[in-house]
């Protein structure tokens, strides 16, 4: 059997939370490959709204595995307040819950760490969420950092207490005024590690590839997006993971070869949250309009995300990096009510035009070059077929699709499960 990936083309927020529920049925195991409590994933059904940190989207389904990837990064408090949160809706998480033993540590330094490299960057910042991700990265890729099943090992609070006196003195550094009560964050910390013991942790390389070979199916679901990518995103503004197909690969073992399809999911228009360019956002109303009819508000951090048109440069360029093999357009229903709608097609890139992803597209260097298409009036959130679509959303749907070369199978009209509309 082979595995499918499903992704975020833009700067996260794209709806893969509610997509992966939707697509659960139809696999035997959801796999969460990168990323940690950075990521806010939304489900909503039966008039419940859920979201999800670094537990994969599939937990809801009563005949899935759902697994955390060694590529994951992992805060035993965020996580342990998830677990909690899961408890009213009488969910067996014990057996339908595996967590890599190679998955990353996120350690109260880790959080404090962030926040000292982010307000010392001062305007320059990242905006990061501040849940410890980049630290925690910095500590795995130089060899430092602490891994789930370093737990079980006898010697852990050793182990914590080099690698946080490490970091405390790191902190001190960094020259800022950070005030924080480490005593009461480490006695959080180590409580909710006694209660992630209580969870199965697994060799999850061998566990898929395993169940690969015994025919089961693997959705794997990756967390922020494309352009918030290490390598292929607007760097430094990205955060600390492979967030394109190849983390999949890196993030669960699982081969190249195993790899099917590619979902890739965006936005109907474009948004972002925290720092860095974003060439077609809108400062005017219409971008006013968006955030508020799309509730545009950050998941994790509440933080307004900013909003403009669809830029279907970065598009192709996602589409491409990632192998997609079907697009899934969220938020249709957001765009109803505008008389014209402006899409990206190719940028002014220091006064030549280029439709290409540039190195640098900070705005003094980049201008988006629009083509407009005619809005549509009707609202589509009670809408449940394709066909029922007024002629001006299909028009823009063709339009993508010739754009990037990718079908868009499925368009989502609405936060809710059932909102979904199969092409
Ligand atoms: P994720 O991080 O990619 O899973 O996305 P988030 O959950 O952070 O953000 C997507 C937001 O849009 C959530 O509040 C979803 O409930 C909501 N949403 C998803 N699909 C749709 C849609 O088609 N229409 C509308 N109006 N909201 C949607
Ligand atoms: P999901 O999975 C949107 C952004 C942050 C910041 C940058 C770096 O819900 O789509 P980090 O904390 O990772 O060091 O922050 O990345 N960011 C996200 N934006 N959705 C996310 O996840 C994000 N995860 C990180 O806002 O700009
Ligand atoms: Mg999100």
């Amino acid at each position: 059997m082979t595995a499918d990936l499903l992704l975020g083309l833009q700067w996260g927020d794209e709806g893969k939370g509610k997509i992966v529920d939707v697509l659960t049925s139809k696999y035997d195991i959801i796999a969460r490959f990168q990323g940690g409590p950075n990521a806010g994933h939304t489900l909503e059904f039966d008039g419940i709204k859920h979201v999800l940190r670094t537990i994969p989207s599939g937990i809801f389904h009563k005949k899935s595995i759902n697994i955390i990837g060694n590529g994951v990064v992992m805060d035993p408090v965020v996580f342990q307040k998830e677990i909690e949160g899961l408890q009213k809706f009488d969910i067996d998480v014990q057996s339908r819950l595996l967590i890599s033993r190679k998955a990353h540590l996120i350690l109260p330094t880790h959080r404090l760490l962030d926040a000292a490299s982010e307000a010392s960057k001062g305007k320059a910042k990242i905006g990061s969420t501040l849940k410890g991700i980049g630290p925690t990265y910095m500590d795995k890729t130089g060899r430092n950092g602490l891994r789930i099943g370093d737990i079980e090992l006898a010697d852990f609070k050793e182990r914590y207490n080099t690698l946080a006196e490490k970091h405390i003195d790191m902190i001190k550094f960094y020259d800022v005024d950070l005030q924080y009560n480490l005593a009461e964050m480490e006695a959080e910390f180590f409580a909710a590690v006694e209660e992630l013991k209580k969870l199965t942790f697994i060799d999850s390389e061998f566990y898929l590839n395993q169940a690969l070979k015994e025919g089961k199916s693997i959705l794997a679901e990756g967390a922020q997006g494309s352009l918030l990518d290490i390598d292929f995103g607007t760097y430094p503004f990205v955060t600390s993971s492979t967030t394109t197909a190849a983390g999949a690969c890196t993030g669960l073992g699982i081969a190249p070869n195993k790899v099917k399809d590619v979902f890739g999911i965006f936005k109907a228009y474009t948004t972002r949250v925290g720092s860095g360019p974003f060439p077609t956002e809108l400062f005017d109303e219409i971008g006013e309009t968006m955030a508020k009819v799309g509730n545009e508000f950050g998941s994790v951090t509440g933080r307004a995300r900013r909003c403009g048109w669809l830029d279907l440069v970065a598009l192709k360029y996602a589409v491409e990096v990632n192998g997609v093999t079907a697009l899934y357009m969220m938020k249709g229903d957001v765009l109803s009510g505008f008389d014209t709608l402006k899409v990206c097609t190719a940028y002014s890139y220091k006064g030549e035009e280029i439709d290409h992803l540039p190195y640098n597209i900070e705005a003094e260097n980049v201008q988006p070059i629009y083509v407009e298409k005619k809005g549509w009036k009707q609202d589509l959130t009670g809408l449940t077929s394709y066909d029922k679509l007024p002629d001006e959303l299909k028009e823009y749907i063709e339009f993508i699709e010739e754009y990037v070369g990718v079908p868009i199978k499925v368009i989502s009209v609405g936060p809710d499960r059932k909102q979904t509309i199969m092409k």
